[in-house]
């Protein structure tokens, strides 16, 4: 029996920590101090990372020898710390959204509570008139810490630094750690976070050695005055003796020296402000007895005047993302260098803020984002949303906001969540906690965080869910703060009289393809002063590594590792993919939110706008060009250097002398320094008038008679070059056959059907009922007319479902000419009644022979009605392994928005057209086959490649979380027409 009951007793937070104190290495030397660019230079600094002794239970009461006895317990294994144990093959992943993990019964956990022993040794040389402190920067949930046989001490919040004074239990030559850590203690109830749910020393571990009578912990504020340039460095620290400290400018001259002791001030001229644009950052260093720790200074002052934010007195706006710490490969365990390489893809798509989802990180972070510029929402590790999902009537979201008996933990959490990082310039905001609830455990917090720091604002979001039962307090709040507010709702907001300006910490909700709506959330943001910024939910896709039943080693998600309670794929929801490729999603979002956009055109003036606040658009390349149907024709480069912050600039062209048939578009590229595309606008000057759909009537030449031959329901029509097959009962061709070659590996079809992308998840069941996945078509009437030169096929049908009122009532006309070119013409009427069709158009599974596309329409990337700013209207040639998204889950992907002309590439070219735009896909997959595969690695080997014509899609928005469509992008026609044709050309052509 484990007998130790801190674990589930809610008044034990910490046993024998040491006081809380900001993040800083100390270092020997004011050389070292100055110079380090890391903190392992400091040989004050001992990183006890690497591998562990390590001993798995699948209880603590497995454990076969008494609490004291732990340090004594022999350990078989290894692990690598930092790490979660169940990517090592203990315990087992589970991923779960809202719900507890465990029963609701706080503080207890169950009787079976998996646990591991850690341990490792080290060198210490002689003990020197020192102290040593063991720093865990995160243990998931919980450690208890023995020193060479010694009980040390005890702490939980897994995303928190845990530090011991371990000074008495050390010393000379090889000492050792051990360490017991919890899968669950009382601290689960406030870590109820959307994620993978896993144990273990997940962030680094070490040892730092300090002086005696050390500086423990100080604060430093940085009020500015834009007026006279100037700024003031405020020092302040409870320690009572002298500090000598030293401040260097951006270029390490040293502007000033002293000594001074509690609190003082420094005044810098000049001062080169600090911002996520240009991250100026001064060194500070302090030397107390010997010790010498050194700060990277952020001159800045956040403030808000009339519900807009200003950074040293300029507006901002907040262009940001929501990231986990999550990795395919590390789990939770994320090092600075991961973080570094978030952080500058982050840059390169135009971000300028993170929120740290939800929970604070390790030190490494904030310097980072001081270092590279971030406007950093540091949030507390507190999330119950558990609490929503008990049974009944206890399904209370305030139950713990409002709980009293819970306001010591909450508090404490926030506290450990701020004082680490109270001198980084990149924290504007101190987030209280995630989907927890509001009540009087957040208001007393609040007014407590206001009181610690004076400088940064305050959020919580669960102020949107007051306790109605009395008046709440939003006081201490300086943002309205939403999760997947509607546009509406925004306007409402904007538009309101409210007191405070209005911040998405989520929207835009990125699961699979999606999101659909950054480019509507981006116009209501410059729309409005007051809405000052979002975080898209969230930075990648979170999925863990198994061995699948054939031996590979795959990503899964929820579900995939023999857990019963999941939230299935809903954590693969990220802009980029686990292991942080782009995808066109997150491409999409680095053009809608290009740093200098492409504001308008008005005869031949282009106007572009700087949305930065600092930067002009010196910092940028910038090149103007004018396309017609697609071909580049004149490149104008841009002197961007004038256009200062926040403001316009307009340049005059000259319009091409065009054809009304020419598609004619003027695209703005802008590269950074390095010459990297980190935005591409375009606008449309001009679209054809007139799209005429290819059908040569002008052949006739008696002797080349197209012939009609009848089998049952069958017709095949024989031209000189051509055979096609058609079947009367469907309205589509069974074969099509081209000098010689025939081209489908199975028959055509008409489909309504797309692979539901996550977004549709809402709206999938609603779609199946209406028969739009099965279906069956029903012939009303049917007749065939040969002409001279033509054949002319007229049928009329119904769509139907057993049991459902008729889905579609469909009069076709197909008109064959003497070359073969088949042109379709669709008259539809939506039965009544029904939902927005996911689609509607008709699919060729040709031979996979056919495996290039050249098209006139958006690309490169896929492209839909409301999510096609990553692409552009050009001109495009593919591989068909470049038109297929990769996604975790399948999903509908590649679609082609606006495509004037496609032409399929194989034994010969299919020229497809039509009067008006249409899309068009052209995947190694059918729409069933991505229906029906949970995973990318699910799906069969190709056995076609399918070309998709569609008069159009429904857009893909952001419902997965979040709204539904905008009307304009829903595909609610109740009755439509359309057109398209197909020629087959035996010499391919390059359109
Ligand atoms: C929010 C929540 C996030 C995540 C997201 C859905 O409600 O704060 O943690 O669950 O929804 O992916
Ligand atoms: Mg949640």
């Amino acid at each position: 029996m484990f007998e130790n009951k801190f674990y589930q007793d809610l008044a034990v937070l910490s046993v024998n920590t040491a006081k809380l104190r900001n993040y800083y290495i100390p270092f020997p030397t004011m050389e070292a101090a100055f110079l380090a660019k890391d903190r392992q230079e400091s040989e004050n600094f001992l990183l006890l990372d690497g591998q562990w002794a390590f001993e798995f239970y699948a209880s603590i009461h497995e454990i076969p020898v008494a609490f004291s006895e732990i340090p004594n317990t022999s350990l078989s294994k290894t692990i690598p710390v930092p790490s979660c144990i169940q990517n090592y093959g203990y315990d087992a992943h589970q991923y779960v959204n809202v719900s507890f993990p465990i029963p609701y019964d706080p503080p207890y956990t169950p009787y079976d509570n998996p646990c591991g022993i850690y341990r490792r040794h080290f060198e210490l040389g002689e003990i020197s008139e020192r102290d040593y402190y063991l720093n865990f920067e995160g243990v998931d949930s919980n450690l208890y810490l023995w020193v060479n046989n010694q009980f040390v001490g005890y702490d939980q919040v897994t995303h928190s630094n845990s530090e011991f004074d371990v000074t008495p239990y050390l010393h000379e030559g090889t000492n050792e750690i051990t360490v017991l850590v919890m899968k669950w203690c009382a601290g689960t109830y406030f870590e109820d976070q959307d994620k993978f749910r896993t144990t273990g020393i997940t962030r680094s571990v070490y040892l730092v050695q300090r002086v005696k009578d050390c500086l423990w912990e100080y604060k430093i504020e940085t009020p500015i005055n834009p007026t006279s340039q100037t700024g003031v460095l405020h020092f302040r620290t409870p320690y009572q003796g002298e500090i000598h400290y030293l401040l260097f400018d951006l270029n390490g001259v040293k502007i000033d020296e002293g000594a001074a002791s509690r609190e003082f001030i420094i005044k810098v001229s000049n001062c080169a402000y600090w911002s996520a644009e240009i991250p100026n950052l001064y060194t500070f260093v302090m030397e107390v007895n010997g010790e010498y720790i050194s700060e990277k200074i952020g001159f800045r002052e956040f403030t808000i005047k009339d519900r807009i934010l200003y950074l040293n007195g300029q507006p901002i706006k907040l262009y940001g993302v929501n990231h986990h710490d999550s990795h395919p490969e590390l789990g939770p365990s994320m090092l600075k260098e991961d973080y570094r390489i978030d952080m500058l893809k982050m840059k390169q798509l135009n971000m300028n803020g993170i929120r740290t989802a939800h929970y604070p990180k390790s030190p490494e972070f904030y310097e980072l984002a001081d270092e590279i510029g971030f406007y950093v929402i540091s949030e507390a590790d507190i999330e119950s949303h558990g609490v929503v999902n008990l049974f009944g009537e206890s399904a209370d979201y305030n139950l713990m906001a409002r709980d009293e008996m819970f306001g010591e933990i909450i508090e404490n959490r926030i506290i450990r969540s701020i004082i680490p990082f109270q001198n980084r310039a990149s924290v504007f905001m101190w987030s209280m906690q995630n989907e927890s609830g509001y009540g009087v455990n957040y208001e007393k917090a609040q007014k407590m965080v206001r009181k610690l720091d004076t400088t940064r604002l305050i959020h919580n979001e669960r102020a949107a869910e007051p306790d109605l039962s009395r008046m709440n307090d939003f006081s201490n709040l300086d943002v309205i703060s939403r999760m997947y507010a509607s546009f509406s709702d925004v306007a409402r907001y904007c538009e309101g009289n409210f007191d405070k300006p209005f911040i998405q910490c989520e929207y835009s909700h990125a699961m699979g393809n999606g999101p659909g709506d950054l480019a509507d959330y981006f116009e209501l943001m410059e729309k409005y002063p007051s809405y000052i910024g979002g975080f898209v939910w969230e930075w990648a896709d979170h999925a863990m590594y198994l061995t699948d039943e054939f031996g590979r080693r795959v990503l899964g998600y929820g579900g995939d590792f023999g857990e019963t309670l999941h939230d299935g794929n809903f954590c693969v929801d990220g802009l980029l993919f686990p292991d942080r490729s782009i995808t066109s999603n997150a491409l999409e979002y680095r053009n809608i939110h290009s740093p200098i956009q492409l504001k308008k055109v008005e005869g031949e003036r282009v106007t572009l706008r700087n949305i930065q606040s600092f930067l002009t658009g010196a910092a940028f390349l910038g090149e103007l060009s004018i396309h017609i149907n697609g071909e580049k024709t004149g490149v104008i480069p841009i002197d961007l250097s004038r256009i200062s912050p926040l403001s316009e600039q307009e340049i005059i062209f000259e319009r091409p002398v065009v054809s009304v048939y020419d598609d004619v578009t003027i695209n703005f590229v802008l590269k950074n320094q390095e010459g990297e595309v980190i935005g591409h606008q375009q606008k449309i000057l001009q679209e054809s008038q007139i799209r005429v759909p290819d059908i040569l009537i002008n052949e006739i030449e008696e002797r080349n008679l197209i012939q009609v031959k009848q089998k049952q329901s069958c017709y095949i029509l024989a031209g000189e070059s051509f055979s096609y097959t058609f079947d009367a009962r469907t309205g589509c061709f069974t074969q099509l056959k081209v000098a010689g070659e025939e081209l489908l590996v199975a028959p055509s079809y008409i489909h309504l059907w797309r692979a539901p992308i996550d977004n549709d998840r809402y709206n999938m069941n609603n779609w199946r009922q209406a028969g739009y996945e099965t279906n069956q078509w029903n012939l009303i009437s049917f007749a065939i007319t040969e002409k001279s030169a033509k054949v002319q096929i007229k049928g009329h049908y119904r769509l139907g479902k057993p049991g459902i009122q008729n889905i579609l009532d469909m009069h076709i006309v197909i008109t064959i000419s003497l070359s073969g070119t088949i042109q379709y013409h669709f008259d539809v009427e939506k039965g009544i009644n029904l939902p927005d069709l996911p689609r509607f158009g008709i699919v060729f599974p040709l031979k996979k022979l056919f495996d290039k596309v050249n098209y006139l329409g958006y690309g490169p990337y896929d492209s839909y009605v409301d999510k096609h700013h990553a692409s552009h209207f050009g001109k495009y040639q593919q591989e068909i392994s470049e038109m297929f998204e990769n996604y975790l889950k399948p999903q509908e992907n590649g679609n082609h928005w606006k495509t004037i002309e496609a032409s399929v590439l194989g034994p010969v070219a299919c020229q497809i057209r039509s009067s008006k735009s249409f899309n068009f896909s052209f995947l190694p997959y059918s729409a069933t086959e991505l229906t029906q595969a949970p995973h990318s690695y699910d799906l069969p080997i190709s056995s076609a490649h399918h070309l998709s014509i569609d008069y159009k899609q429904n857009g893909i928005g952001s419902a997965s979380c979040g709204h539904y469509l905008k009307e304009k992008y829903r595909f609610s026609e109740q009755k439509f027409q359309w057109d398209f044709s197909l020629s087959f050309l035996e010499n391919q052509v390059m359109i």
